[in-house]
């Protein structure tokens, strides 16, 4: 079945190329970034993999760890890491789980038929620290996917879940925000005490709490 948003993240345990790790221990009370890609040794994945590695100060940043997945084994895994190190010049720094028999991708419904019978698509799932899912995406394996992105809308998913604010089109941090239509003009006064501008009724904007 489809993992939704709202839903509790399912857990699972799994080789990975760091160990045999159980999900939800090894995330704890951090953010995760649960990722999957289709196979090893191929070109897209490769360069996703590097990127990843890179960012990865950035999502310890915002308390976000990092796990990917390929549907090939552990031994696998291994010997592409000099592949990745090679082309991208970052060694992988976050566990990449190995799913052979599609256990861990059948749970989260990361392979889709019409698409490919045997690989796995390109999922991402955000689960915030209560292990609750709060943002699903899903790319095709012919396009790589832009992890610039997944900060972004990481930096928009907690600063959401700490104010009562929601944010517009290609926002980015420290830009203005827009004040949820359940908050009254009273209580936003309050609220937001640097203010805000109504352009229209239902959409109040304020600086960045
Ligand atoms: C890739 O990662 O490059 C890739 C994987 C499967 C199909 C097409 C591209």
């Amino acid at each position: 079945m489809a993992v939704r948003l709202g839903d509790e993240a399912p857990d699972f345990t799994a080789e990975t190329t760091e160990g045999r790790l159980n999900f939800h221990q090894w995330k704890g009370a951090s953010w995760a970034v649960l990722f999957s890609h289709p196979r090893d040794f191929t070109p897209v994945c490769t360069t996703e993999l590097g990127a990843v590695a890179a960012l990865k100060p950035d999502f310890a940043a915002r308390e976000t760890k990092v796990i990917g997945l390929s549907v090939d084994p552990v031994e696998d895994h291994h010997r592409w890491k000099g592949d990745i190190m090679e082309v991208t010049g970052h060694s992988l720094n976050f566990p990449l789980i190995a799913d052979p028999d599609r256990r861990v991708a059948n749970l989260y419904d990361m392979v889709h038929p019409n698409a490919s019978d045997t690989a796995t698509v390109r999922s991402v799932f955000v689960i915030g620290a209560d292990n609750k899912v709060k943002l699903t995406l899903t790319y095709p394996a012919s396009t790589g996917r832009n992890f610039q992105e997944l900060l972004r809308v990481i930096d928009s998913l907690q600063l959401t879940a700490r104010h009562s604010v929601a944010t517009p089109a290609d926002w980015k941090q420290g830009e203005d925000v827009i004040i949820v239509p359940a908050v009254s003009d009273e209580d936003a006064k309050k609220r937001f005490p640097r203010g805000f501008v109504a352009k229209k009724p239902y959409l109040r904007v304020t600086p960045h709490p």
